[in-house]
């Protein structure tokens, strides 16, 4: 299938790892003109030299210095045919233990990076007619697991935000959509297989299966989702191709949420 992503031009966020680096390749592959982010210079080039495409560029800011976003968005060209609004950070923690510090930097990275970023490019993008902006929310919106609170609310409201913005696209050729990945084997859950199987003297097979026999047990392929997965799905409504959806929430979530639609 050809997705017709040639020489569109994407910025992803949060994207020297995990399903934003993965997505990264894949737009190349596709021929689009990709910028990746991260939060360091090394993390950046380090991301670049792996993709080694010279249709890759990095621009390095963390989404939580608001002066760091500021310069990001000035720096990223006005006209981004495709935002996909990949970063975010979790922290699995008991409520009590949870500070106030801790939602605040949950809200900032998770949400409110795609609220600034929207708000600026969005209207670039009505006003050329086409555009892609798409979310990536979390199985935790709904599976709202009591250790990641903060996450899951954090992820919850982008659905919500995502939603109401697509609103503003009636009639145009843009689109807002949500991504909602299952738990996924990017780099921070890897290191918890690793370490668990580490702790637990167990090998990391044994430690995924309990995982989704006793933590994820909705899920019903019962493994991690692989980035290329999560990605694949990106990529289609980040298309094209994907004209005819608007306003939706998609769930590559190997069915963990168990909802009918
Ligand atoms: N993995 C899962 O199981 C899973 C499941 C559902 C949803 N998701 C969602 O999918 C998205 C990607 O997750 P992932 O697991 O692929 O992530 P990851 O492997 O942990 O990678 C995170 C990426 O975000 C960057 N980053 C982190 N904090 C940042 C900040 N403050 N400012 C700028 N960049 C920052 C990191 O770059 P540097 O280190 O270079 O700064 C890295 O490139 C997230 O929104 C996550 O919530 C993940």
């Amino acid at each position: 299938m050809n997705l017709n992503l040639k020489d569109k031009k994407v910025f992803i966020s949060g994207s020297t790892k995990g399903i934003g680096f993965e997505t990264a390749r894949l737009f190349l592959e596709e021929g689009a003109k990709v910028i990746i982010n991260g939060r360091t210079n090394k993390s950046v080039q380090d991301a670049l030299s792996l993709l080694n495409n010279d249709n890759v560029s990095g621009l390095v800011a963390d989404f939580i210095d608001d002066h760091q976003v500021k310069n990001l968005i000035d720096s990223i060209p006005n006209d981004i045919d495709i935002l996909v609004n990949n970063v975010g950070i979790f922290q699995g923690k008991d409520f009590n233990d949870e500070t106030v510090e801790d939602w605040n930097d949950h809200f900032k990275v998770n949400l409110m990076s795609g609220v600034q970023l929207s708000k600026h490019f969005l209207p670039k993008m009505i006003k050329r007619d086409w555009g892609r902006i798409i979310f990536i929310s979390s199985e935790c919106a709904t599976l709202v697991p009591s250790d990641l609170l903060s996450y899951s609310v954090s992820k919850a409201s982008i659905n919500v935000f995502s939603s109401g913005l697509a609103k503003l696209t009636k009639g145009t050729n843009v689109t807002v959509n949500t991504i909602v990945p299952g738990s996924t084997l990017s780099e921070g859950s890897k290191k918890f297989l690793e370490e668990t199987a580490l702790r637990e003297n167990k090998t990391k097979d044994q430690v995924e299966k309990k995982f989704f026999n006793d933590v994820r047990d909705s899920s019903l392929i019962s493994r991690f989702l692989t980035v290329t997965e999560v990605a694949n799905t990106i990529l289609y409504f980040s298309s094209p191709l994907a004209s005819g959806t608007n306003g939706a929430s998609v769930r590559v979530d190997g069915g963990s949420m168990g909802s009918i639609i």
